[in-house]
């Protein structure tokens, strides 16, 4: 068969795209075509009788019942935090290692609660859970492999899930959460929890009242050095990843809070985006120096950018690097018309003058968008535009805790939904955007840059839903 290759050139401040050859060798995955210089992907048909699951609400759970599955960094944390919300019981704890659901049932036993059921052996045994008769949600922290499988067959099974980020890492795995989910009618959030930090909250919520007029260009990122994890992960399974692939394999931290200001498939949807990686250097030497390991073909670039552009004409810029000696940054930066917000590195709002309480610039007379406004400003702002979902728990959840209190409000919104039967704060949509950056990234990396289209997910309901809301 015939495929299109291409060079992206930089001519003039324009990108370029030129088709400088047909061969028969591609670099396209099989299935994806070229349409007008944008590769696609396939979408699959919705079932005959399936719908979307847009704001999808179920009978309220007044007592949630929790299996945890993967107990290694990252689930006991949660098993601690889910301790601190009335109304839940956990009642099974999975993992392959015995030492894990044995420390996790600890966490439970310690603070005079029923021990849970374990789970533990070999790395099927996730199965018996999903099948469990007294849960209703599974909420899953196991390595990035075995998320999406873990996820379909709970739904199939019919339990709600929770899948910690990335929850899907293909377009297939992608595709057969939103299948399931529409499906069983079962919920399907990813825990991504920088959405709920207080400043991206508070902004959330300026955004939201038109603080900062309409949002036209956000930027995100994860930039970690990963070196002091690297070796605790089970079975290597982030390095291993890594090693295979090109592409931002880590994108959800920067994309969801920017997405949720920019109402995306709630008004917006991302069209489609262009990456652009550097060669790998960090973790090929990590590999050398601390495991005598020679790598030479080590895929995932220190640094990888990629833009999108969105239906309504915006544009996001996110980025990934897990190895250079950088300071910890997930960017977080909104450019509206009338004002902007910058977490990292630090943190701010710049707004026209004019556009704030006037009781709040009083004493500042020269505010104008050429700097940030100053401390006391910013601290009254923060105060005035205190999220709604914040303003009861934030004591709470910075006393809690989990990464400074946002992964006790992730926790605490998703049990007060299901307890309510109320729409998630999160849908199944939400995370295969969020998600799709991992495979498209890479379909656009290995094909020199090329714009990739990111489906519409929701097959046509992008612009159903007229703004984000969190159900109260
Ligand atoms: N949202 C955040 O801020 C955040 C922070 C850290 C990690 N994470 C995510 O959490 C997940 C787990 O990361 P981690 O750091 O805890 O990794 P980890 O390697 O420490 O833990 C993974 C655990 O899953 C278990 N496991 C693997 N396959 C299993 C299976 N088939 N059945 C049962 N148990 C299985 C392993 O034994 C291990 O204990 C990853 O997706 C990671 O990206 C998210």
């Amino acid at each position: 068969m015939k495929k299109t290759f291409f060079i992206a050139t930089l001519g003039l401040g324009l990108i370029k795209i030129v088709v400088v050859a047909t061969l028969g060798l591609s670099l396209l995955p099989a299935a994806c075509t070229n349409k007008g210089n944008v590769i696609t992907t396939p979408v699959p048909a919705r079932a005959a009788g399936q719908t979307d699951v847009l704001q999808l609400a179920v009978d309220p759970i007044p007592t949630v019942r929790v299996a945890f599955i993967g107990l290694g960094m990252r689930g006991p944390g949660a098993v601690e935090r889910i301790t601190h919300i009335d109304g839940v019981e956990v009642v099974a704890l999975c993992d392959v290692l015995p030492k894990n659901t044995a420390k996790a049932n600890k966490i439970l036993t310690n603070k005079g609660l029923p021990a849970a059921q374990e789970f533990n052996g070999d790395a099927d045994v996730w199965r018996k859970v999903t099948a469990l008769p007294n849960v209703d949600l599974i909420y899953i922290a196991t390595d990035w492999a075995s998320h999406a499988k873990i996820g379909v067959q709970a739904m199939k099974d019919g339990k709600h899930v929770a899948i910690e980020v990335p929850a899907a890492m293909t377009l297939d795995e992608i595709w057969a959460l939103i299948n399931t989910s529409e499906q069983t009618r079962k919920h399907c959030m990813q825990l991504e929890n920088c959405v709920y930090d207080f400043f991206e909250l508070t902004t959330l919520n300026m955004v939201q009242q038109g603080l900062l007029g309409e949002i036209i260009h956000g930027e995100g990122a994860y930039i970690h050095g990963l070196q002091p994890y690297w070796d605790e992960y089970w079975n290597d399974w982030r390095m291993t990843f890594n090693k295979a692939h090109r592409g931002d394999v880590y994108p959800t931290h920067g994309l969801g809070p920017v997405c949720q200001a920019m109402n995306i498939h709630r008004g917006d949807k991302l069209n489609y985006l262009v990456s652009v990686d550097t060669r790998a250097v960090g973790n090929p030497a990590f590999l050398k120096e601390k495991r005598g390991e020679e790598v030479t073909d080590f895929k995932n670039g220190d640094h990888t950018t990629t833009i999108i552009r969105t239906q309504k004409g915006n544009s996001i810029l996110i980025e990934h690097d897990v190895t250079s000696p950088r300071p910890y940054n997930r960017m977080y930066q909104l450019t509206g018309t009338k004002g902007f917000a910058n977490k990292y590195p630090i943190s701010g709002y710049a707004l026209d003058k004019g556009e704030i309480d006037p009781a709040l610039t009083a004493n500042h007379e020269n505010l104008t968008a050429h700097s940030f406004v100053p401390a006391d400003v910013k601290a009254a702002l923060m105060k005035q535009y205190t999220h709604p979902i914040a303003k009861d728990i934030e004591e709470k959840a910075k006393q809690v805790g989990g990464h400074g209190g946002m992964d006790f409000i992730m926790d605490y919104r998703l049990i007060y939904c299901l307890q309510k039967g109320l729409p998630l704060d999160m849908d199944v949509y939400d995370l295969a955007e969020w998600c799709s950056l991992i495979p498209l990234t890479e379909i656009s990396l290995n094909n020199n840059s090329a714009p990739v289209e990111i489906p519409d997910f929701t097959r046509g309901g992008w612009d159903k839903v007229q703004g984000l809301q969190f159900a109260q």
